[in-house]
């Protein structure tokens, strides 16, 4: 009802709100993009990938509330991170008419760099939504989608694979692709949109060292650490941040842009930059959370 409500009457009026007033505090925080890098320290990573970084941004929700100038300054800070590999989360629009045009909207990217997408809810999202179409537009800009598919990168012998399902809520995952393709990997990075998929991975027989997840947004509305509308089925269990479940680190963006209302509250837009290094010293988890995260804050409204 909340949903509806917004994106048939609230969201014609609040797109017009100022987002540079600070007074309007909601309002404004939900543009404030934290550009964070952090060190990922794994005793399962082969010496061959210590070194590699990854860039990683989800949910940017190109749109009625994030503008053209924003989707563009946000892929330029991404491409700016200068990581080996670029991933992003899914939800490139509000639905599926606008993911389409993000990628019209948006350069190429660089050659010389990777870039892996998972598929989001929003991306199915409305009457005309044609995934294969997107997919296609998302190929022309340098990005390979990865929709129940796995992409391999090769070291000194050794292989990283990069899986991502379909998204739970809207698509159709299909666990099996990623199996066969993952099973001789020596580390596994999985990318489902919704965190929501990470026990079902696990039930299914998928094997993976770390996760990227988007699509809660932090909780975008959170009071006391608690999400005022959980969008998991989860509660607020993959809220964001780090867990580490059964030997497996998981990390769950709070995203760029916002959904269904255009605030923030208890959470930040955030993008990402990891330094993956192999050794035992710290616990994945720990190193993240010990570490200054944030290298600058920069506004992107
Ligand atoms: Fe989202």
């Amino acid at each position: 009802m909340i949903k509806y409500l917004a994106r048939t009457t609230l969201t014609p009026l609040l797109k017009h709100i100022p987002t540079d007033r600070k007074w309007l505090r909601p309002f404004y925080q939900a543009t404030q993009l934290q550009v964070k890098v952090s060190p990922y320290v794994s005793p399962n990573l082969p010496a061959a990938f210590s070194g590699l970084s990854l860039a990683y941004a989800a949910d940017i929700h190109y749109g009625s509330y994030l503008s053209q100038e924003r989707a563009l300054e946000v892929v330029r800070l991404i491409t700016r991170l200068q990581a080996d590999l670029i991933l992003l989360g899914g939800d490139y629009g509000e639905n599926a008419q606008t993911a389409e045009a993000f990628f019209d909207l948006i350069p190429r990217f660089p050659e010389s760099t990777p870039v892996l997408a998972a598929i989001g809810n929003h991306d199915h999202m409305g009457s005309g939504a044609n995934i294969a179409r997107l997919m296609a537009k998302m190929r022309a800009k340098g990005v390979t989608p990865l929709r129940n598919g796995v992409w391999h990168l090769k070291r000194e012998g050794r292989t990283m694979a990069f899986c991502a399902p379909d998204d739970i809520l809207a698509g159709f995952p299909d666990f099996t692709p990623l199996i066969n393709g993952t099973r001789t990997a020596d580390f596994v990075v999985f990318m489902p949109h919704s965190p929501d998929l990470v026990p079902e991975a696990k039930q299914a027989g998928l094997r993976f060292d770390l996760a990227l997840c988007g699509h809660t947004h932090g909780g975008q509305i959170a009071l006391r650490g608690r999400s005022l509308y959980p969008s998991s089925r989860y509660g607020d269990r993959y809220r964001m941040g780090w867990v580490n479940e059964n030997d497996s680190d998981i990390f769950i963006t709070c995203g760029v842009g916002t959904s269904v209302l255009p605030m923030r509250v208890g959470t930040m837009p955030e993008i990402h930059r990891f330094n993956l290094s192999s050794g035992n010293s710290l616990r994945a988890g720990e190193a993240f959370t010990s570490s200054p995260a944030v290298s600058s804050l920069i506004n992107c409204a």
